[in-house]
């Protein structure tokens, strides 16, 4: 690993535990306004210092966060389709290896849809992207989204995870899954981090965090179980209590419900056309 690869994989997992609560808010790139995303710049801003990295498009990131934010950027660098296809998998490149150097990426997202109709074209993107990321020095993470009709469980996951680290990922996003998650990390040999899924209950969403970091997971990138919340602030610190201070659920939600009862700033709750989809 070049030593720019190793350095910038180090502002994503934090070196001190090998850990790293990703806040993602690059769910704009299909599904348009998302609720608490319409205006990123009051709902992610707040959030940045909590974060160890932010994932987000370019163009949320050029129009929404100032450039003194210094929270490391993760450019979400796949996409070119929207919610309103069924077929979800139509994914190409959409930022040029020359922007995000620009931009002072700290790493590229891409979405792979494995035994979904454009599971080879979204494979080969991410062979590619893992050329250029070699070639300049920037880690990828590989999301490994679920394809349509598929079930997610932990064969699935495991099948695509592991895929995506033959290609050359060097961290995998994938999806909890209370049976046999084990299995997925176990599988993969790169570090695993967990999406949050559409929003649940907060306790519910900190225990799925700390079963996650407790059967082999490296941390999370999770978006709408934050930035949804009825306190993100508490949300977030309290995933941070979780995966880097290793609390317990109990804690942790003392974390979130104190926070909460200081009275910060409340953001929409779900109901935009994320959810019911499977992402
Ligand atoms: C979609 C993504 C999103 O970033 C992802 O789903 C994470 O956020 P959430 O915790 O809301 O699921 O990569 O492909």
């Amino acid at each position: 690993m070049s030593w720019g690869l190793a350095n910038r994989l180090s502002r994503i997992i934090r070196p001190e535990d090998g850990r790293t609560v990703m806040l993602a808010v690059d769910h704009g790139y299909f599904l348009g306004p998302t609720s608490g995303l319409e205006c990123p710049t009051a709902s992610v801003v707040p959030l940045a210092p909590y974060a160890d990295t932010l994932m987000l498009t370019r163009g949320m990131l050029r129009t929404c966060i100032p450039s003194t934010v210094d929270t490391p950027i993760v450019l979400r660098v796949s996409g070119a389709n929207s919610v309103l296809d069924d077929d979800l998998s139509n994914e190409t490149i959409i930022t040029d290896i020359e922007e995000v150097i620009r931009l002072n990426a700290a790493g590229m997202a891409l979405s792979i849809f494995v035994g979904a109709p454009h599971q080879h074209q979204t494979i080969a993107n991410l062979a590619t992207l893992i050329d250029l990321g070699e070639r300049y020095g920037i880690p990828v993470i590989a999301v490994t989204a679920v394809g349509k009709d598929m079930v997610r469980d932990a064969r699935y996951l495991s099948l695509a995870s592991r895929i995506a680290a033959e290609m050359g990922a060097h961290i995998v996003k994938t999806y909890y899954v209370e049976e046999d998650f084990e299995r997925v990390t176990g599988t993969c040999p790169v570090p695993v981090v967990m999406a949050g899924g559409k929003k649940i209950p907060e306790r519910e969403a900190l225990e799925m965090t700390y079963n996650a970091m407790q059967r082999g997971a490296a941390g999370v990138d999770m978006g709408r179980n934050i930035f949804q919340s009825d306190s993100p602030i508490g949300m977030i610190e309290a995933v941070r209590a979780i995966v880097h201070g290793g609390a317990s659920v109990d804690d942790a939600f003392a974390v979130y419900a104190d926070e909460k009862a200081k009275g910060g700033a409340v953001t929409a709750t779900a109901g935009g056309l994320a959810d019911d989809r499977k992402i």
